[in-house]
């Protein structure tokens, strides 16, 4: 994982080499309708005030559970104590990302929908609330951390979604071969490369044209800018978005020319 410092630096340098996050010269259409109607989507939607009370209120629990270490993911100290405020606040999307997230999924209208890593269960509330009329199969690991997030899920009434959990070399596999497609996917979960690499490899057999993968903190670390170097020159995928803090990829053959964009957000 990166230092604060080098996360810094690297996030200047994208920042000063991105396009400016308006669209101009944006010469891909998908990009372009991209930038216009889901980056710049400044609409206050009404699930932002109910997944950010959430929020709030997960920030301010100062309960000890015993957590499973997965592993490369967090900034906590390695203990299986930890407090769910400290969760909250170093293991769980942002706002602005949660928000962005859930705008894709609310303007792309993906019908089946995976999250690699439920946490709180944060970002999985805003992708349910982008589709409620999908289904999301969220997957997390620690037993004590997806029972947090379910009982929020039970109190937003967001019915649309399970939790699977265990570890993701296991339950992935069998949860994907009950799969016919998969057309959204947050990879959140373990920042390793070879894991990402391997979870990557594992949804593009269930892509279709129009799937949508977004992959977590690609500059978090130099394992996870390889991994993210990978899946851009991945014969499969066509088209990229560097947004810094997270990587949209898409998999459209219609895109026959291969496009990496760096977007300002
Ligand atoms: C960064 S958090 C997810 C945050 C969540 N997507 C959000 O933004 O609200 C990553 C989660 O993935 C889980 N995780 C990491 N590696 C895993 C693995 N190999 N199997 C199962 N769960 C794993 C961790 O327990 C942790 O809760």
């Amino acid at each position: 994982m990166y230092n604060h410092l080098q996360l810094s630096q690297k996030f200047l340098y994208y920042y000063l080499t991105a396009s400016n996050g308006k669209g101009h010269g944006v010469h891909s259409p998908f990009v372009f309708d991209f930038i216009k109607n889901v980056l710049l989507d400044k609409k206050v939607y009404d699930c932002y005030h109910s997944v950010e009370d959430y929020r709030k209120l997960l920030l301010s629990n100062k309960e000890l559970i015993e957590v499973e270490d997965f592993g490369a993911g967090s900034s906590l100290t390695p203990s299986n104590s930890r407090r769910v405020n400290d969760i909250a606040r170093s293991s769980v999307k942002s706002k602005k990302y949660g928000q962005l997230l859930f705008r894709i999924v609310q303007y792309y209208q993906p019908a089946v929908l995976l999250e690699l890593g439920t946490s709180l269960g944060i970002t999985s509330s805003y992708l349910s609330f982008g589709n409620p009329s999908a289904k999301l199969f969220t997957c997390e690991g620690a037993g004590s951390i997806a029972a947090i997030a379910q009982k929020n899920f039970d109190s937003m009434s967001l019915d649309n979604m399970e939790i699977i959990v265990g570890d993701f070399s296991k339950t992935l596999p069998s949860l994907l071969a009950n799969l016919k497609n998969i057309d959204f996917a947050f990879v959140d979960g373990n920042h390793r490369k070879s894991s990402t690499i391997n979870y990557f490899q594992q949804l593009l057999g269930y892509s279709k044209s129009t799937s949508i993968f977004v992959m977590d903190d690609i500059h978090w670390s130099s394992e996870m800018e390889e991994a993210w170097i990978y899946i851009q020159n991945h014969p499969s995928v066509t088209l990229t978005i560097d947004l810094f803090f997270i990587g949209i990829v898409s998999v459209n053959p219609d895109y026959k020319v291969k496009q990496h964009f760096k977007i300002r957000f």
